[in-house]
């Protein structure tokens, strides 16, 4: 299973870049303006460096397959390791697939995002998309089981022997990170404060803390 860090924020993912944790970054328009990158291009290739080959997911800004096609071509151009956020639909319900298809016939690889059902992670499958963005966090929204989502998208995946990995994103808490996981999924992408959550455990501070004030008390050479 792989970890991808669902942020913008360069601090952070070169943090966890050092830590050996990270297998890439995804991001969005809502990440990039909470995280306060307003140069999209520069934004994106400073993330794409610190990733060092790494997959970094930028997202086309349009409703129109033409331009979508123009900005994902531009956006693969500004580094080697840019995959293109295409969403499974516009906003007008209007299936995006044709663009999927042509951006990875011509070897730009594709995260198809806002997958929000089996059937929309299918398609995004046939069409030939590299990754399928299942958004957990909203599929509970609506009453859906995501568990029981990626599972089947997994398994599906598999059995048929389609390239495509699920990355799950929308992660809303750390559980979601640990049923993710057992729910199969490839990649989960996650937000640097779950992130720093996951690993932290009271008791292991209160434990390590023990070993330290015991180690004082025992080793008289030992240094401060
Ligand atoms: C994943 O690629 C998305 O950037 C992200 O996880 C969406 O999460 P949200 O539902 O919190 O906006």
């Amino acid at each position: 299973m792989q970890i991808f860090i669902d942020s913008a924020n360069v601090k952070e993912i070169a943090k966890w870049v050092k830590y050996g944790i990270a297998d890439g970054v995804t991001t969005n328009p809502s990440i990039m303006l909470k995280d306060g990158i307003n140069d999209l291009e520069k934004g994106t290739k400073e993330i794409a460096a610190i990733l060092e080959g790494r997959p970094v997911s930028v997202e086309v800004i349009a409703d129109d397959p033409k331009e979508m096609l123009i900005q994902a071509r531009e956006f693969s151009s500004w580094a080697k390791n840019i995959v293109i956020k295409i969403p499974i639909i516009n906003q007008f319900g209007e299936p995006c697939l044709e663009i999927i298809n042509t951006l990875e016939k011509e070897g730009i690889k594709v995260n198809t995002t806002a997958v929000l059902s089996f059937g929309q992670m299918a398609l995004s499958a046939k069409a030939g998309t590299t990754y399928s963005s299942i958004f957990s966090g909203r599929v509970a929204d609506e009453g859906g089981d995501p568990w029981q989502l990626v599972s089947a998208s997994v398994n599906w995946l598999k059995s048929w022997g389609y390239k495509t990995q699920i990355i799950v994103g929308s992660i809303r808490s750390v559980i979601d990170i640990q049923n993710a996981a057992l729910a199969g999924a490839h990649i989960i992408t996650i937000p640097p404060q779950f992130l720093n959550k996951w690993i932290d455990h009271k008791y292991s501070r209160d434990t390590v803390k023990q070993f330290m004030d015991d180690a004082q008390k025992a080793f008289r050479s030992f240094r401060k």
